[in-house]
């Protein structure tokens, strides 16, 4: 009888530290990928993914997996950032370079998931001509900006309008979107193009008044 028992609690024992095994061997992509986000990324887009103005990064958390993936890849490969003129293209591209295939997989996966970190809408107003023009751009981007994977098209909705300026002069301008295996970049180019400032600028405030579902304006700093 007492060995019965004493075998029974063995195999209670051995079943539960066989589960935590399991648990521990689950989380472990995601700590590894934690673990790439505070070490080569956290100083400049923040400890939520918020961005930071000072050094030019952009709020990154909650960006599409695919979306991410593929300018972490454009980075590495001197797709996006490559350009002489581009010094915070450059910036990213010398972080992109040495991450392996599977450290951009485990880090976009990571980034997809956290809460994107929006910020709050700014005071001006845009009136039914910001709303107009922002037309254009919705079959892409969605009707609330808050992007289509499918597409590649990011999220703009909630992005700093710092960033989100800087990278439609760079469309213009040829510094993204110009490399031959950019076909998407220079789509974007395409659009941007005949967009004079005023219009950026009008489409731009409009934007900041979206608030799409699951952009939170509660952001962090
Ligand atoms: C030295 C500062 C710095 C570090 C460290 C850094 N980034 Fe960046 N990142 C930037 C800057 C600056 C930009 C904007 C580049 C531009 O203007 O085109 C950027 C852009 C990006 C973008 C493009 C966002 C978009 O909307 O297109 C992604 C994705 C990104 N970073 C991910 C990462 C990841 C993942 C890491 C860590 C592996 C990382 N960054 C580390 C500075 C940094
Ligand atoms: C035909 C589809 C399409 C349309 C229309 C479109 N975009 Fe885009 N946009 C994209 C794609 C795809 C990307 C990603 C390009 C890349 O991979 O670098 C992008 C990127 C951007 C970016 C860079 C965002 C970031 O996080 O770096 C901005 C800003 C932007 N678009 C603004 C606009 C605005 C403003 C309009 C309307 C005037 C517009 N787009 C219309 C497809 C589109």
């Amino acid at each position: 009888m007492a060995l019965l028992i004493s075998l029974r609690q063995l195999n209670q024992r051995f079943i539960l530290s066989m589960s935590i095994m399991f648990l521990l061997l689950m989380s472990l992509p995601s700590l590894a990928s934690q673990t790439i986000y505070e070490s080569k990324c956290i100083s400049c887009h923040g400890v939520y993914g918020e961005g930071n103005e000072a050094l030019k990064s952009p709020s990154i958390a909650g960006l599409s997996e695919r979306y991410i993936a593929r300018q972490l890849n454009h980075f590495k490969n001197g797709i996006r950032g490559n350009h002489e003129q581009d010094t915070s293209g450059r910036m990213m591209a010398a972080i992109a370079v040495p991450l392996t295939d599977a450290q951009i997989v485990s880090v976009s996966q990571y980034l997809a998931q956290l809460p994107f970190q929006a910020v709050p809408p700014g005071e001006k107003s845009a009136g039914f001509i910001g709303a107009g023009l922002f037309r254009q751009c919705q079959s892409c981007h969605g009707a609330k900006g808050q992007g289509e994977e499918s597409l590649f098209a990011p999220r703009i909705a909630g992005q700093h309008l710092w960033y989100l300026t800087k990278q439609i002069e760079n469309f213009k301008s040829g510094i993204r979107g110009m490399h031959d295996e950019d076909k998407l970049g220079r789509q974007m180019v395409d659009i941007a193009k005949p967009l004079d400032n005023e219009h950026i600028e009008l489409i731009l405030i409009h934007l900041s008044k979206l608030k799409p579902s699951g952009v939170s304006h509660e952001s962090h700093h």
